[in-house]
């Protein structure tokens, strides 16, 4: 019986009658242009803006732009799995919900859970990478934030001086945090023009740093391309190239917010594959190009700052370039954390839902019809886990839990062709199995070139998801006792 609750399906039918179906009332206005608008806008962030420079110089040197080609390949399989799975089932919703109606209760949690990995603690990355840049800003207009109150406890900073100062906490990400949890709460809608102006200000300023930057490049900082090993995995050398993907993998994320909008495209079949894969090929140029750029203007080895771009514009001598890159990535990095802490109080609203968690998640307020306690707590823990956690440790554990959450989105796609092969598939990946079989693949190739450390808090992260489905989760279901053969459809 218990094996019979954890295998546990929802049909469509139940996600219909338990309010995830508004994707299909939704009316259907998306065109491939807006898909694509719509993917860049939760893209381009921390990744590009912050760990590009950390990569480049801790990893794989100017070959950080193969690190970029090789992530927008592992990307672009597992995008066209998602438009499978997004045009397949009626709903609104996250890869949670995909996988509740396919593989069942447990597989569901487990991804549910690891979702908090992308959405809460990529939202705290993205919010240390905001930090970076406004105490730049804040420096170019002549205020003076003090370093030790800019960054994880334990961080070393080197001072112009030559001096080094030792991080307590990072107060400006932990504030950001805060001033956007209470937007969420007041019910602060980002409307789609707010987004258009958005995204665009966010492409202006990565299009000029190419045009402008581009003329002041010094070819010789491409020399090694792919610097020698150290003799450490990781470490330059062609396993630095892995790794440096592994971590600007993180830049890539967000295209699966693309899928989310499956029931809102004109036709599906194919403005699904456009959307996802257009977005994915556009943010991959340009990140090749600001890659090409930032490691042609600053020798990659001095690139592991809080900003980068700023400093690759430093090079340029425009200061007021360098305030108006700052205000751009401020303006784009704002964006990102507001999506993924809307994104994390919805998912763990469906999962409270489904009775997977205490009802407090799924609570709204009585006047602003916001899920505000569950709001309120995701952004105490972002915030304080942004005040205390080092960039790099933030990422890369964004990055394995997504990749993670990617292996099994590929495996539900073959699963299902087997399981509900005569369900009706408005957009279907070509080439099943080998897509997305290539898609786990790459995905558990990056996983593997995450450190050891890394993979640990993963194991760690999942042991604790799964204390708290089987003693909660399990017996607060709402499919408690659902016979394992729930049929999909
Ligand atoms: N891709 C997003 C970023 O780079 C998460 O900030």
């Amino acid at each position: 019986m218990a094996a019979q609750g954890l295998m546990a399906r929802k049909s469509v039918a139940d996600i219909m009658s338990s309010g995830e179906a508004e994707g299909h009332r939704l009316s259907k206005t998306l065109g491939p242009f807006s898909i694509i608008a719509m993917g860049i806008g939760a893209i381009i962030g921390a990744g590009i803006f912050v760990l590009t420079g950390t990569a480049a110089a801790r990893y794989a040197g100017p070959a950080i732009m193969l690190s970029f080609v090789l992530g927008g390949i592992v990307c672009s399989f597992v995008g066209l799995c998602y438009a499978e799975l997004a045009a397949m089932l009626p709903v609104c919703g996250s890869t949670y919900t995909y996988t509740y109606a396919t593989l069942g209760e447990l597989v569901a949690w487990i991804i549910g859970w690891d979702l908090i990995l992308e959405y809460a603690m990529g939202a705290a990355t993205v919010a240390v990478g905001w930090s970076g840049y406004m105490t730049s800003l804040l420096h170019n207009l002549g205020v003076s934030i003090p370093p030790a109150l800019a960054a994880a406890p334990g961080t070393a900073i080197k001072l112009p001086d030559g001096s080094t100062v030792t991080g307590i906490l990072n107060l400006p990400a932990a504030v950001i945090v805060a001033i956007l949890t209470t937007m969420l709460i007041m019910g602060t809608k980002e409307s789609a023009r707010l987004n258009n102006v958005m995204v665009a200000i966010k492409l202006v300023v990565v299009l000029a740093f190419i045009a402008l930057g581009a003329r002041y490049v010094n070819p010789a900082n491409w020399h090694p391309f792919i610097p020698d090993n150290t003799g450490t995995f990781g470490s330059f050398g062609l396993s630095g190239v892995l790794r440096g993907s592994s971590v600007v993998f993180f830049a890539f994320i967000g295209f699966d917010a693309v899928s989310t909008s499956a029931q809102e495209a004109k036709l599906p079949q194919r403005d699904m594959p456009i959307g996802i894969l257009g977005s994915l090929v556009v943010c991959t140029v340009l990140y090749l190009a600001v890659a090409a750029v930032l490691t042609g203007l600053v020798p990659y080895a001095q690139l592991n700052v809080a900003d980068p771009i700023a400093k690759g514009v430093n090079v340029i001598g425009l200061n007021w370039f360098s305030v108006l890159i700052k205000i751009g990535a401020l303006t784009g990095l704002t964006t990102v954390i507001l999506v993924l802490l809307y994104g994390q109080s919805r998912i763990l609203y469906t999962i409270a839902d489904d009775g997977l968690l205490p009802g407090l998640f799924a609570r709204l307020h009585p006047r602003l019809q916001t899920p505000y306690l569950s709001q309120m707590l995701i952004g105490l823990i972002v915030a304080v886990t942004a005040a205390l956690v080092p960039i790099d440790v933030l990422g890369e554990l964004v990055s394995i839990g997504t990749l993670f959450a990617f292996v099994l989105v590929c495996g539900a796609v073959i699963y299902l062709r087997r399981s509900a092969s005569e369900t009706f598939r408005p957009f279907s990946v070509p080439g099943v199995p080998v897509v997305p079989v290539l898609g786990i693949l790459f995905c558990l190739l990056l996983m593997a070139g995450l450190p050891l450390m890394t993979w640990l808090r993963l194991v760690v992260w999942l042991a604790i998801g799964m204390v708290i489905y089987l003693s909660y989760g399990r017996t607060h279901s709402r499919l408690r006792g659902r016979p394992a053969t729930a049929p999909l459809t």
